[in-house]
């Protein structure tokens, strides 16, 4: 009944790191290189705003991300890329999950308790409701599947739930049942000052995380300085337990070789972290220092940006267009 599609997105808040580009964007490509389904990429900005977003800063990023997108092999003739505030039937859509979505079930999300601390009282609206604009995002395209990185499994899990209510209680079959896909290494990296922290845009510290952009000296010291423990690499997998620093690097070595951490830890038994880090560091280089090239290259010509943006939002709603119409007819709006 629904067409096999992909939908996922990534917020222009910073800087893309690492983590952004293993958990989320390189797995993107895959799928559209597979040609299994309709792929659709999404700069989320509508989603950025919901902390404080300098305007022009805001601006940049957006572009940022769409060439990050791009220079990694988004093919906007192969899918749909555009930016989320383009296309208003995610925010009409979003009303309408804010009013199907329950309050108790926002309460359960542990990314707005992470992100919200203690001062839940001080944060927007907007952070608080977002999981309804996500399952909104996604639900405008029927997407069926949705790859994303571990942290926001809990996100696509309510999306699915909002679905389900909405059938039910509108005696529908409209919208479809969504699963997250998180798999293969590097769904989780962890920053590399503290390997029980998420790799994130907006990290305390630069140190912690590899930005998209950053160059091969940054690199190589910053792997160079990352934290691990004094113990060499260990001879099978059980030997990562309770070693979290050295399970991310072998991780996100893992991620970026497209080995397994089995493949990793094999190659790698018993070495030092003197010969394991640079190692680490010229793999990363060799994969990101094209990639940054091109974002550059990209960067210089914002004019061509927005415009593959604005092509793609005209794709966009072509399909998003008729799925909030007929939402529309079966609310009674
Ligand atoms: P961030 O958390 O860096 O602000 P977003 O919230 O925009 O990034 O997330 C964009 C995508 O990148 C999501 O699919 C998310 O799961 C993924 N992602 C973000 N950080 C990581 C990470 N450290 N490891 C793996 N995937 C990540
Ligand atoms: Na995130």
């Amino acid at each position: 009944q629904f067409t096999p599609r992909v939908f996922s997105g990534i917020k222009p808040s910073g800087g893309l790191t690492l983590g952004n580009y293993l958990g989320a964007i390189k797995r993107f490509v895959d799928w559209q290189e597979a040609g299994t389904h309709e792929t659709i990429y999404c700069v989320v900005d509508l989603h950025a705003i919901t902390v404080w977003q300098d305007p022009a800063e805001l601006h940049a990023a957006t572009r940022e991300v769409a060439a990050g997108f791009i220079a990694s092999g988004i093919d906007p003739t192969k899918s749909v890329l555009f930016n989320q505030s383009q296309v208003s039937a995610h925010a009409e859509l979003g009303w309408i999950f804010s009013c199907v979505a329950r309050v108790g079930w926002m309460n359960r999300m542990t990314q707005f308790k992470d992100k919200a601390g203690a001062n839940a009282e001080k944060v927007s609206l907007g952070l608080y409701a977002y999981p309804a604009l996500m399952a909104s995002d996604i639900l405008l395209y029927h997407a069926t599947h949705v790859p994303v990185g571990e942290d926001q499994k809990q996100h696509v899990e309510l999306t699915r739930d909002i679905a389900q209510k909405f059938n039910h209680d509108y005696k529908v079959d409209f919208f479809p049942e969504t699963r997250p896909v998180i798999e293969g290494p590097a769904t989780r990296v962890m920053n590399l000052r503290d390997g029980t922290k998420k790799m994130s845009k907006s990290g305390e510290s630069d140190m912690e995380r590899i930005n998209m952009t950053d160059d091969a000296d940054t690199i190589a010291k910053k792997f160079k300085k990352a934290k691990t423990d004094p113990e060499p690499l260990p001879e099978t997998m059980e030997g990562l337990e309770g070693r979290p620093e050295a399970r991310n690097l072998v991780d996100i070595y893992a991620g970026l070789s497209g080995m397994t951490d089995e493949q990793v830890i094999a190659e790698y038994a018993g070495a030092g972290w003197g010969r394991f880090k640079p190692a680490l560091a010229d793999l990363a280089v060799e994969k990101l220092a094209p990639i940054s090239t091109e974002m550059a290259r990209l960067m210089d010509d914002p004019a061509e940006i927005d415009r593959i943006l604005a092509h793609g939002a005209e794709q966009a709603r072509e399909i998003a267009n008729p799925i909030l119409k007929r939402t529309y007819e079966i609310v009674g709006l």
